[in-house]
């Protein structure tokens, strides 16, 4: 299989599922669904809904599977989208450009991309909890709600993002450095491909196997989006490049220097890879996404 072909395929995909069940700029609060719809249309890459398309279809690759992982696919993207808005705030991480954009605060003011964050995270647990958009059983749902929220929450992303800012000019230990990566980044990639086993139903023994597969890729693609901000530029990343250092930021590479990260972030994705033994070629996508995120270039 072509990854890149594969990838364009399904950013199609998640791109109609946004259009259609994304909210329209008409009304009173037209204004706001803008600003909602900004960074949500900008051009991610869209791995996280990819990811969980991918895990649906390594286990199951039926039409019925694609459709009910679709709006939980555009609901992870809404998530992420809304946690990349809150961390270019100026008390945040303070970013004027994002997906090759001026940041959402430098267009609609900060409490305009604050409350754009707040809806994005609104309506993605609308997104999954709206029984006309899918046959899964409501248990099975509630289920993926309650992954997706423990992961988006307090132990997870926000809780990452906590002590990434708490962690600034500190020189933290590894394993708080392991921490800070592994909430921040990780929960919400590995949760995103949870979501997508418990949709397409699977056994315990594929459900343990995916979570490794997820926390590694989860671990690595923060050690590269950190490779990156030091090695690439800010025309190709579409954002800041050099911004960790310059804000003192507890990242691999200070931690280790380039190379050594750079063999770390390689483990960690040939461990990924490993723990999918035993499943067949239907997760042939989820071996070569493992690879894209350590050979991606933004
Ligand atoms: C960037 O995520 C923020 C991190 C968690 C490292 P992505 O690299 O997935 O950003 P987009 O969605 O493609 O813009
Ligand atoms: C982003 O981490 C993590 C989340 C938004 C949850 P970074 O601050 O390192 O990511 P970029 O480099 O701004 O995309
Ligand atoms: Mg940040
Ligand atoms: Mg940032």
């Amino acid at each position: 299989m072509d990854i890149t072909s594969y990838l364009s395929d399904k950013q199609s995909v998640i791109e109609d599922g946004l259009k259609a069940l994304m909210l329209q700029t008409t009304g009173s609060f037209a204004k706001h669904i803008e600003a909602m719809r900004y960074s949500l249309f900008a051009s991610g890459k869209r791995v996280r809904p990819i990811l969980c398309l991918a895990t649906g279809e390594a286990l199951d690759n039926s039409l019925e599977t694609a459709k009910n992982l679709l709006p939980v696919a555009c609901a992870l993207e809404c998530i992420h989208t809304y946690s990349l808005v809150h961390d270019d705030l100026p008390a945040m991480d303070n970013d004027t450009l994002r997906r090759g954009k001026p940041t959402n605060h430098i267009l609609f003011g900060e409490a305009g991309a604050i409350l754009a964050g707040d809806s994005l995270l609104t309506f993605a647990f609308e997104l999954l909890s709206r029984e006309d958009n899918s046959t899964l059983p409501a248990q099975k749902r509630l289920r993926i709600i309650e992954m997706i929220a423990r992961a988006a929450g307090p132990l997870g992303m926000v809780g990452g993002q906590t002590l990434d800012i708490e962690s600034e000019q500190i020189a933290v230990p590894l394993p708080v450095l392991q921490t800070i990566h592994r909430a921040k980044t990780g929960a919400l990639i590995t949760c995103s491909i949870q979501a997508g086993a418990i949709g397409a139903g699977a056994t315990i023994e594929e459900m343990e196997k995916l979570t490794i597969y997820g926390e590694k890729i989860g671990l690595a693609f923060q050690i590269v989006d950190d490779i990156l901000n030091v090695t690439s530029t800010t025309e190709q990343l579409g954002k800041a490049a050099g911004s960790d250092a310059n804000r003192g930021k507890a990242t691999y590479p200070a931690f280790f220097g380039i190379e050594q990260t750079k063999a770390k972030a390689k483990e960690a994705i040939e461990e990924a890879i490993d723990a999918l033994h035993g499943f067949d070629a239907k997760a042939d996508p989820l071996r070569q996404l493992a690879t894209f995120i350590y050979t991606r270039s933004n």
